[in-house]
């Protein structure tokens, strides 16, 4: 009975396959022509083009193949992910090797036919920023509300907890509360959707941050600004608004493309030769997402160019100093350092480090910043690990011998120091160490040249860890989560985190994880050679983890999968909800505060 069911599925999908290629220039005519124009087109139209874009069953199933090989060998958390979530945050286990092999088969028996959304899904799960597919074809398009959604603590009586609502294309809207959405009430459509739709924290108060605004950075904002194809074409907002009687408002997806890739969607996205064509990935070397250069995040590419800022408050008794960092690149290095000391001339007697909004970046830049602002010994990173396959043994033998500290390569022993004692490695062996566990060759980060040149000669500042406090709304992810993290874990730094849910403990950081790459390059690294790796769809994944330690360099849990909370909390309301400068002032009255 089942089997003979599964072949009639098999013979209309045939008959569809066949319409479907001859329809996918067809269907997409439209949405080539305004993307090319830089224009927008309706949802319905661009739902019609992506679903008649080409399936083949073969291509899907080595695209899990792949993907399945490069996470069982490379991603530090395959098994940690099978674990029940530690208390604090919101998600559940996943088993990737079960989830992926049960779409493998429902690919193969053409059960399932849409490819992009079905690869993403077992990945968003994880709620590890770092790990992700991306598909050429399917990502780029951007779904837009033209909309912000605040979440604000109204001041009345028992502090209750309000949606506020601020409309970019009517600002008659402005400050009117969102009651309802599509029907159910909002501030619960709001969590549901952080909860299950938001793959980039593990903390659910932040992932609630991340679905509103305000915002700078792609990650935000999500619930009106999307990437993958939303299920309906619109969506129904009830409003109360202060001068006004309630209305409802249906506001559509305006649907548009990423700039950069529009020469891809235009070659190759609607044909089943190119698509499954597993050699192109050379063709788009050039889109600039992973680069071998340097150990950097991929984060970069995507970010706005604000960089730095740096402020002082004066309230006639404490000067305090703030600094924005919403980046870790290593090309800021001497305009941190000059704005810092900008502010040590200035007098300012404290520090408030604003790291909102960064999505991270250099991981040597944490350490800089550490060393630059507290002068610590050794160790002054988290220690982290790596795994070693037994044919990559020899590739790190080889790279001890032959490659440099400025000569990257993720399995160069020459690129790290040695835990605990900050010294190079003497050899391979004592890099790779037993293998028996994973923390049997724990390392540190190593600063750049540059960055040391840059540090012997800067003298040092008189701030210690209590003048200092660190303000993020959650989303400091990456480098900036190891940065914070390590302020606060080894210095005793204070944090503080805004937003999130009432009356519930938030982090302020997200996916601190240890380093990212993506599968052709870490198997490039690792000596391996497997091959028919379709990069259409390309995978990034965390190859590298930190490790929680103490001020005595006592290592403990992996930090990814360690809860952090925030010292202290700060609520948005209607003013610091537009005006970062409000919170600074709230921050100020805390570091002079506190004991
Ligand atoms: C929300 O708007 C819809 C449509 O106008 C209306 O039927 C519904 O009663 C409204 N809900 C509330 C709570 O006002
Ligand atoms: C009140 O609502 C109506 C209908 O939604 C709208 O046309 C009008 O501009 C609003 N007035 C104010 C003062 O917001
Ligand atoms: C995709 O296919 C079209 C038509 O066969 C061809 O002209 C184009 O060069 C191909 N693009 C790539 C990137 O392979
Ligand atoms: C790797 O090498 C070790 C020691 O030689 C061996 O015990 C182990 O089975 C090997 N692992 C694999 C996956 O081949
Ligand atoms: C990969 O291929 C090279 C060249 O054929 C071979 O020397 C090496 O042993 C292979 N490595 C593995 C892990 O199979
Ligand atoms: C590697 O260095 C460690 C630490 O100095 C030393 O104990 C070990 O004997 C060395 N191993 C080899 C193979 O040289
Ligand atoms: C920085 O100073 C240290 C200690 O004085 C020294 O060992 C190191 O070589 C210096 N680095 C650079 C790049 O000048
Ligand atoms: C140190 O910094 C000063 C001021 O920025 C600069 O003039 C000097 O050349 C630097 N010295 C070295 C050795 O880089
Ligand atoms: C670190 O070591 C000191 C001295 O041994 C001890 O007093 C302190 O409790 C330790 N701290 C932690 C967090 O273990």
């Amino acid at each position: 009975m089942k089997i003979i069911q599964l072949c009639s599925i098999v013979n209309i999908y045939l008959i569809l396959f066949v319409v479907s290629l001859i329809d996918a220039k067809l269907q997409c005519d439209e949405v080539s022509r305004a993307f090319k124009k830089k224009g927008s087109v309706d949802y319905n139209v661009a739902k019609k083009c992506l679903e008649s874009f080409p399936f083949n069953a073969e291509y899907a199933t080595k695209n899990i193949d792949a993907a399945l090989h490069t996470l069982s060998h490379y991603y530090v958390f395959f098994d940690r992910a099978k674990e029940k979530s530690p208390s604090g945050f919101t998600y559940q286990p996943v088993d990737l090797e079960r989830e992926l092999t049960s779409l493998r088969n429902k690919f193969l028996n053409q059960i399932m036919t849409f490819l992009y959304t079905a690869l993403r899904n077992p990945l968003f799960k994880l709620k590890d920023g770092h790990t992700r597919i991306n598909n050429i074809c399917y990502h780029h398009f951007i779904y837009d509300q033209k909309l912000s959604l605040y979440s604000v603590i109204t001041t009345d009586k028992k502090g209750k907890k309000k949606q506020v609502f601020n409309d970019k294309l009517d600002p008659s809207n402005n400050d009117c509360e969102v009651t309802e959405i599509e029907g159910k009430p909002a501030l619960q459509t709001i969590i549901d959707f952080a909860s299950d739709r938001i793959a980039y924290s593990k903390d659910l108060g932040v992932r609630f941050n991340m679905a509103l605004a305000p915002s700078l950075n792609v990650f935000s904002q999500q619930f009106t600004l999307r990437g993958d194809l939303p299920e309906t074409s619109s969506i129904k907002y009830n409003l109360s608004c202060p001068k006004n009687k309630s209305s409802t408002i249906e506001r559509k997806w305006s649907v548009t493309y990423e700039d950069k890739f529009i020469f891809a969607f235009d070659n190759f996205c609607f044909n089943i030769n190119n698509i499954t064509a597993l050699s192109f990935n050379d063709n788009f070397a050039s889109s600039g997402k992973v680069t071998k250069s340097a150990p950097s995040d991929i984060f970069e590419t995507l970010k706005s160019s604000i960089a730095k800022n740096f402020y002082l408050l004066d309230d006639g008794k404490i000067k305090v100093g703030v600094a924005i960092i919403n980046e870790e690149r290593q090309d800021l290095i001497d305009a941190l350092k000059d704005g810092f000391q900008k502010l040590k001339r200035k007098g300012a007697k404290k520090l408030i480090l604003d790291m909102s909004n960064n999505a991270g970046g250099d991981i040597s830049l944490p350490l800089f910043l550490t060393s630059l602002l507290l002068s610590s010994k050794q160790p002054n990173s988290f220690p982290t690990d790596i795994i070693i396959q037994n044919f990559t043994v020899s590739k790190i033998e080889k790279n001890f011998n032959s490659k440099g500290p400025n000569d990257y390569d993720l399995y160069s022993p020459n690129f790290y120091l040695s835990f605990p004692s900050g010294n190079p490695f003497k050899n391979a062996s004592e890099f790779i160490g037993s293998r028996k566990k994973r923390t049997s060759n724990l390392y540190l980060n190593a600063l750049s040249p540059n960055e040391e040149k840059l540090l012997n000669n800067t003298s040092s500042f008189s701030w210690t860890s209590d003048d200092i406090i660190i303000l993020t709304n959650g989303f400091c992810a990456s480098a900036c989560a190891v940065l914070t993290l390590f302020f606060s874990e080894v210095h005793k730094v204070k944090t503080i985190a805004v937003g999130g849910l009432l009356d519930t403990q938030m982090s302020f950081s997200t996916f601190p994880g240890g380093e990212i790459t993506s599968s052709n390059l870490i198997m490039e690294f690792a000596g391996d050679n497997f091959t028919n790796l379709p990069v259409a769809n390309a995978l990034l994944l965390t190859i590298r983890e930190s490790y929680d330690m103490d001020i005595n360099g006592t290592v403990k849990d992996v930090l990814e999968y360690s809860y952090k909370p925030a010292n202290y909390r700060l609520y948005y309301d209607e003013k610091n909800a537009r005006d970062p400068s409000l919170l600074w002032l709230e921050a100020a009255k805390i570091l002079n505060n506190k004991a």
